[in-house]
């Protein structure tokens, strides 16, 4: 694996997975995804701060660099590409609006933070150019919004991958102490439960109910929605998405599972 400083040393036509670091089995899982589809697979650590709504969380993200090395290096990864902040913005830039997407259920919560989203990932497509870049479903309002501004590079979509409890890999699960890492599996359990309900009115009262349960989670959100507009799923939508948001002791966790009723 080479580790690149400069994107003048990276291979255009590669499949890129961008990453903000604190690499874990989910980003593992991506660049395995990148490996089998494309010989070259660049992956980027960049701590974008316009996707931060504030000082203290941007301060607060996970930094572990030697470990992300071994990571990239055992899962796939051709290009190990470290950008430093003026290679990324070397002038005052361009902010990309979310739009109305943007706007819901995480945009909501953190303002502004799909345009910093946005502002990245097309800034990084302009420096790698890409034939394919590999995003996670973890962050499925994310996935979405990326599909609006790839242009000719194709998204490829990656499942979630889960700890054997069902809480799904995030770089935030390391500030869970035990306590609150026991409570964050009430979210998957939500989740996996209301997939399995007979309708979407009983889903959705599956939902909040086991949600509720847990006191130690401050919730955000738990809708179940359509996946193509985010718009509250009716019985006629094609694709339903049920997504959570919400605090454990302080920690954002979110996820989201895809709800195919009595289909099973
Ligand atoms: O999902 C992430 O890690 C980030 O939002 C991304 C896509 C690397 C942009 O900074």
């Amino acid at each position: 694996m080479k580790i690149v400083t400069n994107a003048t040393e990276l291979v255009s036509g590669c499949a890129f997975v961008p990453t903000m670091g604190a690499l874990h089995e989910g980003h593992a899982s991506l660049f395995r995804i990148a490996r089998e589809i494309n010989e070259i697979v660049v992956a980027s650590i960049f701590v974008n701060p316009l996707q931060f709504e504030s000082k203290d969380d941007l301060a607060k993200y996970p930094r572990t660099p030697d470990r992300d090395i071994d990571l990239a290096e055992a899962s796939g990864v051709t290009h190990l590409w470290l950008p430093n902040q003026s290679e990324i913005y070397p002038a005052e830039p361009k902010i990309i609006s979310a739009g109305e997407l943007g706007n819901k259920f995480e945009g909501a919560s953190r303002k502004g933070h799909f345009d910093g989203v946005l502002t990245v990932v097309q800034r990084l497509f302009e420096l790698v150019k890409p034939a394919q870049a590999v995003f996670g479903e973890k962050d499925f309002q994310q996935l979405a919004l990326v599909k609006t501004i790839a242009g000719n590079i194709e998204i490829i979509q990656a499942p979630i991958i889960r700890e054997a409890d069902g809480l799904a890999a995030s770089s935030r699960n390391v500030r869970l102490d035990e306590i609150s890492r026991e409570k964050s599996v009430v979210i998957s359990k939500a989740l996996y439960s209301a997939s399995r309900a007979e309708s979407l009115n009983k889903a959705r009262s599956v939902l909040n109910e086991i949600l509720a349960s847990e006191q130690g989670l401050t919730l955000d959100y738990a809708e179940i929605i359509d996946e193509v507009d985010f718009s509250s799923a009716i019985e006629s939508t094609q694709k339903k998405r049920g997504i959570v948001a919400g605090w454990i002791n302080g920690v954002r966790l979110l996820d989201n599972m895809q709800m195919i009723f009595g289909d099973k």
